[in-house]
């Protein structure tokens, strides 16, 4: 069965002054969830926004989906604060914890779903013996930090090699790719295998959020997981 593509602009990009009506924009352009960047300083070089900012998106947008990528070290002691503030999903580096299971359970027990973000470089081992505790799975395609970074293209055989292993282990999870993602590109990232789809930079430097969310969709849509 094919899992439905969803758009997830990442408000990275968006004007944070504006950030309320910027995410409103997009979902009324077709967006499907809201790419929540998390930075500390630490496990990525830049620092970006937190639980303040979440909870007020969250009062201003109750029926959005947000999908929180922590980019943070010990995401184990940020967990229940983020679920509280109001993420739908949570994602995080298992590089970035001693305890990615205890992770795992931790954002379960808060009621929402959780996934492993995987840099370009970190392999997919770990999938192998969590796959059980995990809703979705983020592969990286720049390293984390920085939006309108290029799309780095290991990620395409990477993803391939992703559903093969999901496939061995008989899972069809949700797989999101995340950087450099353009309309030109979905076509062949949706192909190698990935149904979520992140794109800051292209979607909020874009003219019209609709026409580019639009192709973004269309293309993915043309081609098969
Ligand atoms: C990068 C972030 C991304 C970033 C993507 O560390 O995790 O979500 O905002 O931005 P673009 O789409 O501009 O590469
Ligand atoms: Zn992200």
């Amino acid at each position: 069965m094919e899992r439905p593509t969803i758009i997830a602009p990442s408000i990275l990009a968006c004007d944070f002054a504006r950030m309320g009506d910027e995410c409103e924009a997009v979902l009324e352009a077709g967006a499907d969830w809201l790419h929540f960047d998390v930075m500390d300083g630490h496990f990525v070089p830049n620092i970006s926004i937190g639980f303040p900012v979440l909870r007020s998106l969250r009062a201003a947008l109750p029926e959005a989906t947000i999908d929180v990528h922590l980019m943070i070290e010990n995401p184990d002691d940020y967990v229940e604060a983020f679920a509280e503030a109001g993420a739908d999903l949570i994602t995080f580096h298992p590089e970035a914890t001693y305890h990615p299971h205890r992770v795992l359970q931790k954002i379960h027990a808060c009621g929402i779903r959780g996934g492993l973000v995987f840099n370009p470089a970190t392999p997919l081992d770990w999938v192998e013996h969590l796959v059980d505790d995990l809703d979705i799975i983020l592969l990286m395609s720049v390293n984390p930090g920085f939006g309108g970074q290029a799309f780095i293209e290991s990620t395409l055989p990477k993803l391939r090699e992703l559903r093969g292993v999901l496939g061995r282990l008989g899972r069809d999870l949700d797989v999101e790719v995340d950087g450099g993602v353009t309309p030109d590109n979905v076509a062949a990232i949706h192909a190698a295998g990935a149904n979520v789809l992140v794109a800051g930079s292209a979607i909020f430097g874009s003219d019209s959020y609709e026409e580019t969310i639009d192709a973004m969709r269309t293309a993915a849509d043309q081609t098969l997981i």
